[in-house]
C-alpha cells in the first residue's frame, strides 16, 4: 500500500485511478489579445497532405454525410466524410459526384449531332437542363455549337431542319489546361457563354460554362485539391481493402479507417495494409489513449479520437469502456504532435465552444455528427412532432443502422447475428431538431470558434494550440456558464439549453 494513504480499510491499489476530463470540465483562460475574432485564420491540416480552410469535418454516418452534404462541406472550406453503409459502387458514384461538383471543366457534356433535327435537340436540351450543346461527329470532333438562341428562329419556320443548318460553326474552343480567367476572357471577347474544351485533334473533352465559373466564385473559401476539385473523403472498415482501393481510384483524397476501437492488433494490421495500397492519405481511428497513438503514428496520416463521446453513442454505458474527450484528445495529441501527425477530435461537440476547446486540447480539426444531422443537406426527410420540425439521427452502432448496412463490416459488430439472435447495439436512433442550411450552421460554429481564438489572442490554429490554457470548472461554474435564472424568450441560432 502507498505510504501517503491512511489505512482506513477502504484502500485498494486498483482504485488509485487518474481523472479524465471532458468539455464541460474546462474553459479557456482568457488572455491579452490583439486578435479580432473575424480575423482569426481557421485553416488547418487534417492529414499529412490535406489542408482545409475550416477545421471542421462531418461524421461518416448514414444520417449525416452523403454526397450532397459532402459537396456543401467542401464548398464551405471543410470536409464531409462519406459513410460506409452503402455498397462500394454507390460510394464510388458519390465520391465522383463530390469531385465533379464545381469542376471548372464539365466532363459529362450533353452533345448534339449535325443530323439531329432542331426539334429533337430542343427537347434534349430541355430534358437535360442545359441551354446549349457542342455539335460533334462520331469521333467526337467538334463541328459547331448550338444554343437555344440558334434554335428559336428555326422552330418557328421549319422544325425538321437539321442542326447543321442552325448551329454556329465557328466555334471558340480551349485546351484542357485552360484556367478560369482565360476562359472568362474568351467568353467576354466573343460574347459567348460556353467554351468547348478540345484535345489536339479538336475532339471534345469537356466544356467550360459562364454559369459554372460564377458558381465557383461564390465558394472562394472552398476546400479543393491541386486540380481545383472539391476535396472528398470516405470511411472504410479496417479490412475493407476493396472499398478503400475503389474510393482511392475514384479520387478520394482521404480514406478514414472507421473503427470503434482502432487500438486492436488486427485493426492496426488492416489499416497498414490499406495504407500501403492507396495513394490517398489514411486517417486511422478511433483511439483515445497515448499508447494507441504510439502504435499508429508511424504510418497513419492522421489520428481520429473519440471512444464514446458522441451524442447517440452508448458505447460507454454498454461496454463500460471509454475516455472523456478532452483527456483523450490531449493524450493522443501529446504523441501525435511530436510526430507531426494531425489529430481530429470526433464526437461530443454540442456547441462552438466545445469545438474550440477540442482544438485547445491539441486537435487540428473537429468532427461532428448531431450538429449537422438536422440540416437540409443531410440525408432523410424533415418530420414534424408536436409542431416542431426534426430530422432522423442515429448511431452507426444502433439496431437500425446495423440492420440497414453490411453486417460483415459494421463498426460495432463483432459478428453478424444469426436470424434468431439479437444485436448488441452501441448507439441509439433519435431525432434532432431541423436546422436549415448547412452553411448557416457552419457559420455559427466557425464564428464561435473564431471568438474563442480572439479571447485567447491567437491568430491561427497552430498559434492557438500553443497559446491556449485551460482552467478547471466546478459544477457551480458549469451552471454559471449556461443561461441561468431566466426564461429564454427567443431562440438563439447557436444555443439551446436542452441540447
Ligand atoms: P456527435 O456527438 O457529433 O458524435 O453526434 C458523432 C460521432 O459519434 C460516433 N458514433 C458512434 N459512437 N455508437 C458509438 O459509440 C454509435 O452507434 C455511433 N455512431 C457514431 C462517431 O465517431 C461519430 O463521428
Amino acid at each position: 500500500m502507498a505510504n501517503d494513504v491512511p489505512d482506513d480499510g477502504t484502500f485498494s491499489e486498483k482504485l488509485r485511478v487518474p481523472e479524465a476530463l471532458t468539455f464541460d470540465d474546462v474553459l479557456l483562460r482568457p488572455k491579452e489579445s490583439t486578435v479580432e475574432p473575424d480575423e482569426a485564420d481557421l485553416s488547418t491540416r487534417v492529414s499529412t497532405n490535406v489542408e482545409l480552410n475550416v477545421p471542421v469535418l462531418s461524421a461518416a454516418m448514414d444520417t449525416v454525410t452523403e454526397s450532397d452534404l459532402a459537396i456543401e462541406m467542401a464548398r464551405e472550406g471543410g470536409l464531409g466524410v462519406l459513410h460506409r453503409n452503402m455498397d462500394v459502387d454507390e460510394m464510388v458514384r458519390q465520391v465522383e459526384r463530390v469531385k465533379r461538383a464545381d469542376e471548372l471543366i464539365i466532363r459529362d457534356v450533353v452533345t448534339a449531332t449535325p443530323e439531329q433535327t432542331v426539334r429533337e435537340v430542343d427537347e434534349m436540351m430541355e430534358r437535360e437542363g442545359v441551354s446549349g450543346a457542342p455539335v460533334v461527329d462520331e469521333d467526337d470532333e467538334v463541328l459547331g455549337i448550338i444554343s437555344g438562341t440558334d434554335i428559336r428562329p428555326y422552330l418557328e419556320v421549319g422544325e425538321s431542319d437539321e442542326v447543321r443548318e442552325a448551329m454556329t460553326d465557328e466555334v471558340i474552343t480551349a485546351a484542357a489546361d485552360v484556367t478560369a480567367r482565360e476562359a472568362l476572357e474568351l467568353m467576354y471577347e466573343y460574347k459567348i457563354e460556353r467554351v468547348p474544351v478540345v484535345d489536339d485533334g479538336n475532339r471534345l473533352v469537356g466544356l467550360v460554362t459562364m454559369q459554372g465559373i460564377l458558381q465557383r466564385r461564390e465558394y472562394d473559401n472552398a476546400a479543393r485539391d491541386d486540380d481545383g476539385k472539391l476535396l472528398a473523403a470516405v470511411a472504410v472498415g479496417p479490412f475493407e481493402m476493396d472499398r478503400a482501393t475503389a474510393a482511392d481510384d475514384a479520387g478520394a483524397d482521404i480514406v478514414f479507417i472507421d473503427c470503434a476501437h482502432a487500438h486492436n492488433r488486427n485493426v492496426v494490421e488492416g489499416a497498414k495494409e490499406i495504407k500501403d495500397a492507396v495513394d490517398a492519405d489514411v486517417v486511422v481511428g478511433n483511439v483515445g489513449t497515448r499508447e494507441a497513438a504510439e502504435d499508429l503514428v508511424d504510418f497513419a496520416d492522421g489520428l481520429k479520437v473519440g471512444i464514446g463521446p458522441g451524442s447517440i453513442c452508448t458505447t460507454r454505458v454498454v461496454s463500460g469502456a471509454g475516455m472523456p474527450q478532452i483527456t483523450a484528445v490531449a493524450q493522443v495529441a501529446d504523441v501525435a504532435s511530436r510526430h507531426d501527425v494531425p489529430v481530429i477530435a470526433d464526437g461530443g461537440i454540442r456547441y462552438s465552444g466545445d469545438a474550440i476547446k477540442a482544438i485547445a486540447a491539441g486537435a487540428d480539426a473537429v468532427m461532428l455528427g448531431s450538429y449537422f444531422a438536422g440540416t437540409d443537406e443531410a440525408p432523410g426527410r424533415v418530420i414534424t412532432m408536436n409542431g416542431k420540425k426534426y430530422k432522423q439521427y442515429r448511431g452507426m452502432g444502433s439496431v437500425g443502422a446495423m440492420q440497414g448496412g453490411d453486417d460483415e463490416e459494421n463498426r460495432y459488430l463483432k459478428e453478424a447475428p444469426e436470424d434468431d439472435e439479437e444485436y448488441v447495439p452501441e448507439g441509439v436512433e433519435a431525432a434532432t431538431p431541423y436546422k436549415g442550411s448547412l452553411a448557416s450552421e457552419l457559420y455559427q460554429l466557425t464564428g464561435g470558434m473564431q471568438s474563442g481564438m480572439g479571447y485567447v489572442g491567437a491568430a491561427t490554429i497552430p498559434e492557438f494550440k500553443d497559446r491556449s490554457e485551460f482552467v478547471r470548472v466546478s459544477s457551480a461554474g458549469q451552471r454559471e456558464s449556461h443561461a441561468h435564472d431566466v426564461v429564454i424568450t427567443d431562440e438563439a441560432p447557436n444555443y439551446s439549453p436542452d441540447e
